[in-house]
């Protein structure tokens, strides 16, 4: 069987080292896929692109803030211009700077930080990669929004609207794009223990598996044994990125462990 991502071409935000992006992006090159490797800082995009050098993977870092038009037009160019078209696009940058965000007393800098990375980071790497994806005969885009935009009780306000309206926006171009072969769906992820929520819990950084997914504070507590490393959502990633997904487009897969199931 061919590699699943074979003589494809895919674009990933937030594909520095730790995160979901970083492991989407070695698993979409572990399958063929020529992968542009996206992030605000190069360091840690140049380490992903390391890492899949290191595998025998075909990969270049291009900088962009995604909350900059201009930036990410700039390197969605610089993909096409070096590797000759584009067929994935995975919107991984996000995440919010503050671990609570009631509407009651949040700072409104926090509200347009949020907004800015999560919504419009999405956006707009979707309106300037849409054009190339249909021009190269149609190709997948995978959203990352998050388990808490599909329950009620979340401490984050802002953060579960930012990643609601992303599903939203999922489905809307899923309906527009369809005709122009391009597919659409978005991830809601659980906690999913990345280089940033590792930090946060005061664990060591470290990308892959974490055998104790527990934290001492308890703070993981809702997931008793549900909480993944990012290599459990590159894998659906990898899905959805795929010809296997072909029949699915709009949806938003939840990968939570169950935890929006109850
Ligand atoms: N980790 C979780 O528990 C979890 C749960 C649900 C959803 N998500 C979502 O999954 C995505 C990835 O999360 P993660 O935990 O892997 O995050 P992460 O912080 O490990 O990775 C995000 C990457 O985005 C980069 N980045 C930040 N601001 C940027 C900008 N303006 N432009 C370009 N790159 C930028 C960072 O440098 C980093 O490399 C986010 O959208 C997040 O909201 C994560």
């Amino acid at each position: 069987m061919p590699p699943r991502l074979d003589n494809k071409v895919a674009f990933i935000t937030g594909a520095g080292i730790g995160g979901i992006g970083a492991a989407s992006a070695a698993a979409f090159a572990r399958e063929g896929a020529r992968v542009a490797v996206c992030d605000i800082l190069p360091e840690r995009g140049e380490a992903t692109v390391d890492e899949i050098r290191a595998i025998g993977g075909e990969a270049i870092f291009v900088q962009a803030d995604v909350s900059k038009d201009d930036e990410v037009r700039a390197a969605i160019g610089r993909t096409v211009a070096q590797f000759g078209a584009l067929h994935v696009l995975m919107c991984s940058a996000g995440g919010s700077i503050a671990e609570d965000d009631f509407i009651a007393d949040v700072d409104l800098s926090v509200f347009e930080h949020t907004m800015r990375l999560d919504l419009l980071g999405t956006m707009l790497a979707c309106r300037h990669a849409i054009p190339e994806i249909a021009k190269a005969g149609g190709g997948s885009i995978v959203n990352m929004s998050s388990g808490a935009a599909l329950r009620g009780a979340s401490p984050a306000h802002v953060y579960t609207a930012a990643k609601g309206a992303i599903i939203s926006l999922t489905r809307a171009l899923a309906g527009t794009y369809a005709k122009e072969g391009v597919r659409v769906n978005a991830i809601a992820a659980g906690r999913i223990l990345s280089k940033r929520i590792l930090d946060s819990i005061g664990a060591p950084g470290q990308a892959g598996p974490v055998p104790d997914r527990q934290d001492a504070a308890g703070r993981l507590k809702d997931y008793p044994f549900w909480v993944g490393g990012p290599e459990d959502i590159a894998s659906i990633a990898l899905f959805l990125a795929s010809e296997e997904s072909k029949m699915i487009t709009g949806a938003t897969i939840p990968a939570d462990g169950g935890r929006s199931a109850y």
